[in-house]
């Protein structure tokens, strides 16, 4: 086993990294030793990560304008807040015009991307309506926005038809790559089967989205082990895009119970940290999310996650009168927020860590258009 300097001095400088192609090729055993970094070690892995990001990606940030279309979900994840089970939560789906306007402002404030992210559904009057909505913010501007979808599972059928209407980029997470671990937070049964889970990631890949998934981190029954395969797991599909955020326990769901016995907030918020920064050693180019939930953990999360690797931020363009119906976990970031405070507040977050946000772009993947040109 080399040691820790050598497991990430493997990384090399960028000509020697292109040689190689894409990235290291960490094994199990040293991204283990990777995620138990401490002190002066941990230190320089976020060091390494942020190289390697700034190598490879410069300082830019790309910005998608969250849509958060509707929480009426048919499934009951145990993790989840908008499950369906939960009864407490006031169900809204977003009107059409809702969508467009959000889609505009996305456009007016330079976003250069749309996510439309909503709770699953997959019956005819949905997909229909997806694809409407598709069509129509492809409309604004001559197709100068990219489209993000993360609508769950889908038949390949119904992810051809989104793509021909022009979405480009799809989220998934596959949540947790471990099968067992996926069924204790899921329940088990035929809509929530992991065999499908990862047959839809294989057909989004196919058709040909830029296609992201990710994982929870710091679940309960969650190990070293899983996080280190979780990773493997990306680099394996070969993903061009990785979302991955902490676990936050909501009240209201089943996993609540477990909440004693996960890692402290700030653990998990380190944790998470540290498989952006392992990604991006393996998966340099790659899109990776800061995600709303770091910056809910911890006030400093999103800028944190972009300092050890990550280069997307995702914000909330939701009418902020829908906002405090999508909560997936309690206490969101931003709920309150305006969508133009929280456009002037990033502009000066970003600059304050040495970054800064790329307009008018799509953004895409690197990776993915550097293996698809
Ligand atoms: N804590 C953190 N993340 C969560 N998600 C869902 N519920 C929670 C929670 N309680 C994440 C899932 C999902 C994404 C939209 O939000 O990973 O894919
Ligand atoms: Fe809605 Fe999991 S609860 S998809």
């Amino acid at each position: 086993m080399p040691t820790f300097d050598e497991i990430l001095n493997n990384a090399g400088p960028l000509t020697l990294r292109q040689a190689q192609g894409s990235g290291t090729s960490l094994s199990k055993e040293e991204i283990k030793a990777l995620l138990a970094a401490e002190g002066e070690d941990k230190k320089k892995l976020f060091d390494r990560a942020l190289q390697v990001k700034l190598e490879h990606l410069d300082n830019y940030v790309h910005l998608r304008g969250l849509i958060e279309y509707s929480n009426i979900c048919t499934k009951y994840c145990l993790y989840c807040g908008v499950r369906c089970k939960n009864l407490k939560v006031k169900r809204y789906q977003l009107s059409d015009e809702e969508v467009i306007e959000c889609a505009k402002l996305a456009h007016e404030l330079g976003y250069g991307s749309v996510a439309l992210q909503s709770g699953e559904r997959s019956d005819k009057a949905f997909v229909d309506k997806i694809t409407y909505l598709v069509q129509e913010i492809k409309k604004i501007d001559n197709g100068s926005l990219g489209i993000t979808l993360s609508l769950g599972e889908q038949t390949e059928e119904t992810y051809r038809r989104w793509f021909e209407a022009g979405a480009h980029r799809y989220l998934l997470r596959i949540e947790a790559s471990n099968e067992d671990l996926y069924y204790k937070i899921h329940p088990h049964d035929a809509k929530h089967d992991f065999k499908q889970r990862l047959t839809c990631i294989d057909s989004l890949l196919k058709i040909g989205y830029q296609t992201g998934t990710g994982v929870m981190v710091g679940l309960p029954f969650q190990t070293f082990d899983d996080l280190a395969n979780d990773l493997l797991f990306f680099k394996q599909k070969d993903v061009a895009m990785v979302g991955m955020g902490p676990f936050i326990p909501h009240p209201d769901t089943p996993l609540w119970e477990y909440r004693d016995q996960i890692p402290s907030a700030e653990k998990r918020m380190e944790l998470t940290l540290k498989m952006i920064a392992i990604l991006r050693l393996m998966m340099p180019e790659i899109n990776m999310v800061a995600a709303t939930a770091n910056q809910t953990v911890d006030p400093q999360g999103r800028e944190k996650a972009i300092l050890a690797g990550a280069n997307v931020i995702m914000p909330n363009l939701t009418p902020n009168e829908f906002r405090e119906n999508y909560l997936i976990y309690p206490d969101k970031a931003c709920v309150k927020d305006k969508p133009d405070e929280c456009h002037s507040c990033l502009d000066v977050r970003l600059a304050a860590i040495g970054h800064k946000v790329l307009y008018n772009a799509w953004g895409d993947s690197v990776a993915f258009t550097k293996k698809h040109q």
